[in-house]
């Protein structure tokens, strides 16, 4: 008994670690079938090697080896074997220990640790949050999923919160802002993976609500528009029910690199969205110059170079918040991003598990104070996997103001 409960702690920790290790994979500008291999291979080593190292598999290979008759043996290659083997068992048992106690300092030590650290975690200062959320499907009347197939399945389980959307509205104060822009109004889309599922009168029923709760002065769409070689085709007619005041900003994700790029920013650019790319524009808002920046990578390359950027406020686009720490450096007062869904699949107590980021768990949705740049990671709208549970799909609205105290 008391075997298999070291076990059971050992394998939980090894699967911590080795999902960290995903995780960290994923967020590196590998194309499919590369991530699909090493996912294979990482769920195989999660899921079969531990076992089968319990059962001894190793013990039976190293001892068969030596149980070979001595006769059949030169006594060189006995000397040699016998040596090979006392070293390799010894190393063997040696590092799968240490391996053992690492696994169980991760998983029930540092785990349980940052689990609450998360949990603790509260809205920078300067923010203010409040959120309505609405089932799609019931507004229509109809679950507006493929008729056929994996996804359309999935769409329909009664567990899925696919097309229960939060509508969030962010109110944020920071430092320097000219007065010109209190109450200015951003309205935040990300990660809309048109690929069937949801179809299109889920995204039509959301961009029309966007409308009605009021026209905002800037939109940024944060990237991963299409998850086929076709749904491009989607972006006018969904995108275009889009209105705004003063300008539209979009960049593409890893999803769209992976698809048509091209395609996606003509159409962003037929919107008269301002498709910036890598780049930096500057655009008077107000009567007041704002810098915008857009950071597609790891994916699209090369990093924004913001030599010749003049200062002044800095807002940055970025598909994944593991370009934060770029941010901070460059001096981004406020950078929005997506990419992480939130995890999608989400654990009562626990959180996400799944995120394809450097940092991991840390920066799957929300609002983040880091230095003097305030990020916000929205959960997006689809996904290519038509799966969330504790995990809305998100739209988020943020409204701008002078900070007046110890804030951002
Ligand atoms: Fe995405």
């Amino acid at each position: 008994l008391i075997d298999l409960i070291l076990f059971g702690l050992v394998w939980f920790g090894h699967a911590c670690i080795w999902t960290v290790i995903t995780n960290i994979l994923y967020s590196r500008p590998y194309h499919k079938p590369t991530l699909k291999i090493t996912r294979l291979m990482i769920a195989i080593l999660i899921f079969i090697i531990p076992p089968a190292l319990s059962v001894g598999i190793v013990d039976y290979l190293i001892g068969s080896s030596l149980s070979t008759p001595p006769e059949t043996r030169s006594l060189l290659c006995l000397k040699f074997s016998e040596i090979f083997s006392t070293i390799f068992l010894s190393m063997s048992h040696f590092l799968l220990g240490a391996y053992a106690i690492f696994s169980i300092i991760i998983g029930w030590i540092c785990f349980p640790w940052l689990t609450i650290q998360r949990r603790r975690r509260k809205l920078p200062e300067c923010c203010l949050e409040s959120t309505y959320t609405i089932d799609v499907a019931k507004e229509l009347g109809y679950i507006p999923a493929e008729s056929e197939g994996k996804r359309a399945r999935y769409a329909r389980y009664r567990w899925n919160e696919l097309f229960i959307v939060d509508f969030t509205t962010l109110h944020v104060h920071l430092k320097d802002l000219p007065p010109a822009w209190e109450g200015l109004s951003i309205l935040h889309l990300s990660d809309l993976h048109f690929i069937g599922t949801p179809s299109k009168p889920f995204y039509t029923w959301v961009m029309d609500r966007c409308m009605s709760d009021g026209v905002p002065d800037l939109i940024c769409v944060t990237g991963d528009l299409v998850d086929s070689m076709t749904h491009h085709r989607w972006i006018i007619p969904i995108l275009g029910k889009l209105r705004w005041n003063d300008f539209a900003f979009g960049i593409l994700g890893n999803h769209d690199w992976e698809r048509t790029p091209d395609h996606c920013r003509r159409r962003y650019r037929r919107l008269k969205f301002h498709e910036i790319g890598n780049r930096w524009e500057q655009v008077i808002v107000r009567g007041e110059p704002m810098i915008v920046i857009g950071h597609e990578g790891p994916w699209f390359r090369p990093t924004p170079d913001l030599q010749d950027c003049p200062s002044g406020f800095r807002l940055c686009l970025s598909h994944t918040p593991d370009n934060i720490r770029w941010a901070q450096r460059n001096q981004i007062q406020l950078m929005l991003a997506g990419h992480n869904h939130g995890g999608q699949i989400r654990i009562p107590f626990f959180g996400s598990m799944f995120v394809p980021s450097w940092y991991s768990r840390r920066y799957d949705q929300g609002t983040f104070l880091e230095g003097s740049t305030l990020l916000h990671v929205n959960r997006g709208l689809g996904g290519k996997a038509p799966i969330r549970t504790l995990c809305h799909p998100q739209v988020t609205r943020i409204i701008l103001h002078r900070a007046s105290g110890a804030v951002a």
